[in-house]
């Protein structure tokens, strides 16, 4: 595993996928452990694909998941499909089936977002509400959550903010739903000043076909970032984790142990 250090972002490196899904869970334990002992609740936004599923299923296996103190977290969606809640294309039905039926999350402590919602604008809106009742506030407004977990596609998106959606251009509402040009679908979705608001931001990315966008969020080039709408997640007084494996690092010349 190597580590390098600006200021607010560390990017650990492991060999597989496996190893890099277990250094992210124990991240996610070591955040959730740390804030409640502080704050006495965490309040976590889980993002949906694949390389997220499988973190899930190391967080709800035996061992880590009886060191997290489950009864004390409240769980939101930094994102959502337009389908609805039992539907296998739904975030929160992933989460559901791979992390909160097995772990003891108390069922008011869960905020799925509706995507189902026939005025998707509108619910949203309720959801930014719901945010800012539950999530305390920083100095400047805006809510804190205390862990942030996002992936990447191969294309640099994250969380629902793809190229070419107006979700990319957004500085006032925190949850917007728009439509995904390359999806050709609905989405809903926290923005950049929601997501860069909080604590801890974790980014986990595994797989070959992810590296030129880690290289590109990673690198100098303005014109690579521009392009890559996960280049912009910087917190701004916080941290991010950037969590690859050897695959996903390939291009960007990091080692690992
Ligand atoms: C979603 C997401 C999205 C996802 C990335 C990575 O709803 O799909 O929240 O941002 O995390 O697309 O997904 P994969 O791990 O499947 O590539």
């Amino acid at each position: 595993m190597s580590v390098s250090n600006p200021p607010y972002r560390k990017v650990l490196v492991d060999r597989t996928a496996e190893e890099a899904t277990a250094t992210a869970a124990t991240l996610f334990k070591t955040i959730v452990c740390e804030t409640v002992g502080q704050r006495g609740t965490c309040r976590l936004a889980l993002a949906g694909g694949t390389t997220p599923h499988a973190l899930y299923q190391t967080l709800a296996a035996g061992g880590i998941s009886g060191e997290i103190p489950w009864k004390n977290v409240e769980v939101f969606f930094g994102d959502e499909r337009d389908v609805p809640q039992d539907n296998v294309e739904s975030n929160y039905c992933m989460v559901q089936r791979t992390l909160l039926d097995h772990v003891p999350v108390e069922p008011t402590m869960i905020h799925p977002m509706r995507g189902d919602s026939d005025d998707l604008q509108a619910a949203a809106a309720e959801y930014e509400q719901t945010i800012r009742r539950l999530v305390p506030a920083g100095a400047d407004g805006l809510p804190r959550f205390d862990l942030i977990l996002l992936g990447m596609g191969g294309d640099g998106h994250t969380a629902s903010l793809f190229l070419g959606s107006d979700a990319l251009h957004e500085n006032h509402k925190l949850v917007t739903s728009h439509f995904v040009p390359v999806l050709g679908r609905q989405r809903m979705t926290f923005t950049y000043p929601l997501i860069n608001a909080a604590r801890n931001i974790l980014l986990l990315v595994t797989g070959d076909d992810k590296a030129r966008a880690v290289l590109g969020i990673l690198g100098d080039s303005p014109e690579a970032k521009a392009a890559l709408p996960a280049a912009a997640i910087l917190p701004a007084d916080g941290f991010l984790y950037v969590v690859l494996d050897g695959g996903a690092a390939r291009l960007t010349g990091l080692a690992y142990a």
